[in-house]
């Protein structure tokens, strides 16, 4: 009993320090510049480096569903929407698709909500087929490369296997039409059939002037240790805690409830963005997909985030080096999370803090409207360029067919 006591005292003081010290040095310190693995290229400008030749389909893919649901601009998939209204006044698009190193197919396969708001992809498949068919036989430029030069914003749950439950995502796998194209994707995990090879990971759409509406000043001290906010187990779906989340948010709140450390909770504050600029740590239990706003926060509220889910790709990974800006615990040492963070050295806190307080950074994690330079639009500008020049070899040879036109479940070739 007197040794804990002693062990928790002793952690108390060390995060105040921690928290004081961030203050004090962390807020005035310059910030840190990022550079990536592909080097400093958050600041990059992808102007002159690729063109895009958005193509013109009827409003039935795109406007008319918005028109049926203006909650589709609001909620975490929107980024689909936005992406199309940013690519047709960007400086990068051509009206010249002979030029063009990219085609974009403004299609909205997350706009199908329920009343309570959750994307149903059910009819995804059929819409995505449907519009693949009428640019390949409208168009030369599907059948040269069957799609090679060709992205797709596909922001569902789990990608472009459009559907929310994993297994069935899993079995589904990628829709075979889309087995060449590049992915724009909020669904990131290594090793997953969800995930192919040379996707671009997006962060979920967060409202930029929501959260700007919220910041406090600067200086203010982070006297919250740990915070987090949400759910912890999906009652209705998965009461043990096992499958939500893969358990990791019910280990936090198991091991964690009653520590003084941790400011956690299911109930969310009318002041959850001003907690979080006075915390030191962010939770960010994404389970298996970056699509929760809770990294976003982070970021912009300049709270270290957390990171507990085991293989995650999160959102341009090759030019945000979060290994050296968040903490990344894995999900069976949940139960050591206090000692973990709590054993951090100030000058390692610090530096994470100078990183996260770079603009750049902040930026590149928004999608704001009107589009503004270094934010996620130009990011994923930033990953298509650099992905060319295309290998000669996705260019087919005449009468040279890869994509299975049957492939896939038989419900997915009915006309949509
Ligand atoms: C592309 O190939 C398909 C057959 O796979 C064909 O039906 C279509 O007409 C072709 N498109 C063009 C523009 O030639
Ligand atoms: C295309 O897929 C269908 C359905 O899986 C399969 O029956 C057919 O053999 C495939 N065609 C080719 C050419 O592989």
């Amino acid at each position: 009993m007197d040794f804990w006591k002693v062990g928790f005292l002793g952690l108390l003081c060390a995060a105040s320090v921690f928290a004081t010290g961030a203050v004090e040095l962390g807020r005035h310190q310059p910030t840190e510049r990022i550079s990536g693995s592909a080097g400093d290229v958050l600041e990059d400008d992808p102007v002159g480096r690729l063109k895009v030749f958005v193509y013109e389909l009827p409003s039935k893919y795109n406007k008319k569903i918005l028109q049926k649901d203006p909650r589709c601009l609001t909620h975490m998939f929107a980024a689909e929407i936005f992406m199309h209204r940013f690519l047709l006044s960007s400086p990068v698009r051509t009206l010249n698709p002979e030029e063009a190193d990219w085609f974009y197919t403004p299609v909205y396969t997350t706009c199908d909500l329920t009343p309570n708001g959750l994307p149903l992809p059910f009819k995804s498949p059929r819409m995505m087929r449907s519009a693949i068919q009428l640019i390949s036989s409208n168009w030369p430029y599907w059948n040269r490369t069957e799609g090679a030069d060709h992205f797709f914003v596909t922001p569902h749950d789990f990608g472009a296997c459009f559907h929310y439950q994993e297994e069935k995502a899993i079995e589904r796998g990628i829709l075979p039409l889309l087995q060449r194209a590049t992915l724009v994707q909020t669904f990131g995990q290594r090793n997953h059939v969800c995930l192919k090879e040379g996707s671009i990971t997006i962060p979920p759409y967060a409202p930029p002037q929501k959260m700007h509406a919220h910041l406090i000043p600067d200086k203010t001290p982070r006297s919250i240790f740990v915070y987090f906010r949400g759910l912890f187990y999906d009652v209705g779906n998965d009461p043990e805690g096992g499958y939500y989340a893969r358990g990791a948010r019910a280990a936090v709140w198991e091991n964690f409830k009653n520590n003084p450390l941790f400011d956690i909770s299911t109930e969310h504050p009318t002041t959850y963005y001003e907690d979080m600029q006075r915390a030191v740590f962010c939770l960010c239990p994404l389970g298996w997909a970056p699509w929760s706003p809770r990294l976003v926060e982070a970021v912009i509220f300049g709270c270290i985030p957390v990171i507990i889910a085991d293989d995650i790709v999160l959102p341009f990974a090759d030019a945000i080096p979060w290994e050296e800006i968040g903490v990344f615990v894995d999900e069976k040492d949940v139960p050591q999370l206090d000692t973990i963070l709590t054993s951090i050295p100030p000058e390692v806190i610090l530096r994470k803090q100078r990183l996260l307080a770079n603009p750049s950074m902040k930026q590149a994690m928004l999608f704001p409207q009107p589009a503004q330079p270094g934010d996620a639009f130009h990011q994923v500008l930033n990953g298509l360029a650099r992905k060319l020049p295309h290998e000669k070899s996705v260019f087919l040879k005449a009468g040279e067919k890869v994509l299975n036109w049957t492939a896939g479940p038989v419900g997915d070739l009915k006309p949509w």
